[in-house]
């Protein structure tokens, strides 16, 4: 295997919903102080799907404007990571591959581990692209977060997804090894097939997250990786923002070092400016991080990043990355930042009615209407089949 060869993200292209709801809404219906979300968790707004939008949707509105760029060639390979998957047996992937206009010849496959998904399939594009060079890796990771009305972690809902071209010589982000990898059979979040909405012991869970970034970063310096000072940004899988200067805290803390605000704002605060807007993303949050801080952030170039995703069950993995110079050429921070700008607010009751809405499942046909303005929409449920659309290309963000 060729050791010194540089493999790590190309492209990479981020979408969310249609709709979004401030958390000044939900604390007025629920009488929250409205600093809890602010402050407390980070947390201002969430994305909110359409009911014709779904991972599906929202992925191939993401990896349009990637093969609208570099075109399919080369790409024999399709990952799709999600935890809030459409189906239990068919990769949603394939509806992308069909909606893209893939070609035939490619694999498609769904992977699952929690919010830990995304990173599975960047690593395993890794060792792919390691085998053969010339090959291109398509990674999408969608995902709509759905938690119970009126519990805790309604405030820590969101949706997006994040397309990301892997290949060798890339011109984002290069990939390092090692990764440090963390595995402990815990149930601090979960969701059993029957049903929609996740399950999860909050403060139990946050400990979980923590325990896994000692795990993880012991693992990585044992396989020999940098030391934490050589980093000059942290992206950390984000269910709120709060939740990141709580892991770096506690990472710096477990190095020996006390570290005070400011240094741990410096070291996140372009990573949290779309996730606090957009919510958690489940398997994109983390790269909702990547983007926001390469579109946000100064001038990376050679710099450092270190990555920490966490997955609940749980799996998680600590790896580093080095942005390549002229990165910023190659940025979409303009139609990200419109992707989440351009969002509908909607009023509380109009959300309620969104997040209670459930297909029947006797078979019908469930048409939906036209809600969503970006390029694909799910057009309904006709005989249990999801059928999907393609809209004119004006509405793809480039
Ligand atoms: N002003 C300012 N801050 C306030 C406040 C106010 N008026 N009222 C409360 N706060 C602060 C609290 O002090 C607390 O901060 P600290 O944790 O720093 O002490 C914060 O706001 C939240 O307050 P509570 O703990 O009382 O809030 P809660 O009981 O409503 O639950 C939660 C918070 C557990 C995170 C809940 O939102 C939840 O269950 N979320 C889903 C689970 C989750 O995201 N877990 C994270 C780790 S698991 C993971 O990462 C995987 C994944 O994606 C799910």
């Amino acid at each position: 295997m060729p050791g010194d060869l540089a493999v790590g993200i190309h492209d990479l292209s981020i979408a969310t919903t249609r709709y979004v709801l401030t958390h000044e809404t939900l604390a007025a219906r629920n009488g929250t102080d409205i600093a809890k979300y602010h402050e407390g968790i980070g947390q201002r707004s969430m994305s909110v799907p359409a009911v014709d939008e779904d991972i599906v949707t929202m992925a191939a509105a993401a990896a349009a404007p990637i093969i609208d760029r570099h075109g399919a060639e080369g790409i024999r390979t399709l990952f799709f990571a999600t935890e809030s998957s459409v189906d239990q047996s068919k990769a949603a992937g394939v509806h992308v591959q069909a909606l893209l206009g893939l070609p035939s010849a490619v694999r498609v496959v769904e992977l699952k581990q929690a919010c830990y998904a995304g990173t599975a399939a960047l690593q395993s594009a890794v060792g792919l692209i390691h085998r053969d060079p010339a090959q291109r890796v398509l990674v999408i990771a969608a995902d709509v977060s759905k938690y119970e009305l009126d519990s805790p972690g309604e405030a820590t809902q969101g949706a997006a997804a994040v397309a990301m071209l892997v290949s060798a010589d890339p011109a984002l982000v290069r990939l390092e090894n090692p990764s440090g990898v963390f595995t402990a059979d815990v149930m601090d979040f979960w969701r059993p097939n029957y049903r929609t909405t996740a399950l999860v012991e909050g403060r139990d869970s946050i400990s979980a997250y923590l325990r896994a970034v000692e795990g993880a970063w012991t693992d990585y310096t044992e396989q020999g990786g940098r030391k934490v000072n050589d980093f000059d940004a942290f992206c950390y899988h984000q269910p709120f923002t709060k939740m990141a200067r709580k892991a770096h805290r506690h990472l710096l803390a477990f190095c020996g070092y006390d570290a005070d605000d400011s240094e741990i704002s410096r070291a996140l605060r372009h990573t949290t400016a779309y996730n606090t807007l957009v919510g958690n993303s489940y398997t994109v949050s983390m790269y909702l991080g990547l983007a926001s801080l390469l579109d946000n952030a100064g001038e990376l170039s050679d710099k450092a990043i270190a990555f920490f995703s966490y997955g609940s069950g749980s799996v998680a993995e600590f790896f580093g990355g080095t942005v390549v110079p002229g990165y910023r050429a190659h940025l979409r921070s303009g139609a990200h930042r419109d992707a989440i700008s351009r969002r509908v607010p909607i009023d509380y009751a109009r959300y309620r009615e969104i997040h209670e809405y459930e297909f029947p499942d006797d078979g019908g046909d469930y048409p939906v209407p036209i809600e969503n303005d970006g390029p694909y929409r799910l057009t309904g449920l006709f005989g249990h089949k999801r059928v999907y659309e393609t809209r004119p290309a004006r509405s793809r963000n480039g």
